[in-house]
């Protein structure tokens, strides 16, 4: 038999550690992991020198935008980011122009996905105006629902416990998994409003009005309603120790409890925000060392689950020069989490199992995507290949998303991706994209 393809000299990780090896690939998956003497034949042979290979690592938190608000985003641009910054799968959140929040709705999304996207990409839905049509939604493939709780952005009205409750039986019911970002919308409110009608419009106001409280009390609302139920939540992007706590003595009860941390969260602190001004509002807000200490504490003793990029592109012009409240929030990722982690990787700040685990296997479980996660016959042949010892400048210059700033431009970093396999294909050589759009796969909850 003659394979599509053999990777030789792969540092590749499995089961837990880094072993010399080839990978055969056929028919988009993978064939054969082994040494080189015991490959079968094949078209094609790529010489990976030795650098590390680690199973295609997942996004699990990305606006793509695209539709309406494509002039900040695209399912091609966003995606050839993906690829540029090592990533085979994204998970697209729903806060779109259209907010992707019935089966017409994500069905038409993922039409207009399947023939621009490179890189794998799994949809998040909100919940629908009539909960009646959640099945539906599951069916037409949604990875995962998402709550937004800081302004009502869904069909679910956020201020109705009842409804809310019902929404998790649900999700329970149905075994899918409910993502949730938590910042209370009451106190928020509140917040701002005081703040404003003291004329405040500075960073700290910002800071202010997204509390630590305001986090604190969406995840207890939560925790609470959920204690019933148990339903699979996913608490997106968590900065504060309290909140962490709280996930952590809720996991321990024995709930169905998982959590993502961003590394702006890790990278950045509300200091940082004299230097780069409005450029790094984002919700929730970045906060002091000591959160930022209790959330690498909780990474490295394995008590978050993912790491997300939370890559939300906007225009400079969103971002900059404009009155604080109006502000867009959020930065781009997708170019900058893996390079990023990589240095704390040579700082012998987290291991390569660290980034495997957070960054592919653990999503994999969570979102219930079976055929990724792992180098392993049968699997996706989805590879990231990396040059870990690669130093170089972030340079937004080069960045394939719209979003061409971030407060890393100029950083000095150490680890590179120089190669991204998708579906078995090369999409991505030493930071080109080489792949024709369509080559990516619109990936459904299993
Ligand atoms: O910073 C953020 N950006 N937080 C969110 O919750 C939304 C996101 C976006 O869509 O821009
Ligand atoms: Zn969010
Ligand atoms: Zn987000």
């Amino acid at each position: 038999m003659i394979v599509d393809s053999v990777l030789t000299n792969a540092k590749a990780y499995i089961d837990n550690e880094l072993k010399n090896c080839s990978i055969a690939i056929d028919n988009a998956k993978i064939f054969k992991v082994s040494t080189e003497t015991h490959m079968p034949k094949s078209d094609e042979k790529i010489n990976l020198k030795n650098f590390l290979v680690f199973p295609g690592l997942i996004d699990s938190h990305v606006h793509l935008r695209d539709e309406e608000k494509s002039y900040k985003e695209d399912f091609y641009t966003g995606t050839a980011a993906a690829a540029a910054g090592g990533f085979t799968t994204v998970l697209d959140m729903p806060n779109n122009r259209p907010t992707t929040l019935t089966v017409e709705l994500l069905r038409n999304r993922m039409n207009l996905a399947q023939n621009r996207i490179l890189v794998n990409v799994g949809f998040y839905s909100e919940f629908p105006n009539d909960l009646g049509e959640v099945p539906q939604i599951i069916r037409q493939g949604a990875v995962a629902f998402k709550l937004f709780m800081a302004h009502q952005i869904g069909g679910l009205n956020i201020d109705n416990d009842g409804l809310i409750k019902e929404a998790l039986m649900k999700i329970k019911d149905l075994d899918s998994i409910l993502a949730v970002h938590a910042e209370d919308k009451d106190l928020l409110m509140k917040n701002e409003q005081k703040l404003k009608n003291q004329n405040r419009a500075d960073l700290n106001a910002f800071f202010q009005a997204h509390s630590e409280e305001v986090e604190n009390i969406a995840i207890e609302r939560m925790l609470k309603l959920n204690k019933e139920i148990g339903a699979h939540i996913h608490f997106c992007h968590l900065t504060t120790k309290i909140g962490l706590d709280q996930i952590i003595e809720a996991k321990k009860s024995g709930l169905r409890i998982t959590c993502e941390v961003t590394p702006n969260h890790l990278f950045l602190t509300q200091n940082d925000s004299n230097y780069y001004g409005s450029l790094i509002i984002m919700m929730p807000p970045l906060r002091s060392k000591i959160n930022v200490a209790a959330l690498m504490k909780a990474i490295k003793s394995n008590q978050v689950d993912t790491l997300g990029s939370d890559h939300a592109p906007h225009t400079k012009k969103e971002k900059i020069g404009i009155n604080v409240w109006d502000v867009k929030v959020g930065l781009p990722g997708l170019e900058t989490t893996l390079p990023l982690l990589l240095t704390m990787v040579n700082e012998h700040q987290i291991s390569i199992g660290d980034i495997v685990r957070l960054l592919s296997e653990n999503p994999a479980k969570i979102f219930k995507l079976s055929n990724i996660g792992y180098i392993k016959k049968g699997k996706n042949a989805d590879l990231t290949v990396i040059d870990l010892k690669k130093k170089y400048k972030i340079d937004v210059s080069k960045f394939h998303s719209k979003a061409k700033f971030s407060p890393y431009n100029g950083w000095e970093v150490k680890g590179k991706p120089v190669k991204t396999f998708v579906n078995g294909s090369l999409i991505m050589d030493e930071q080109k994209i080489i792949a024709k759009m369509g080559s990516g796969s619109i990936l459904r909850r299993n």
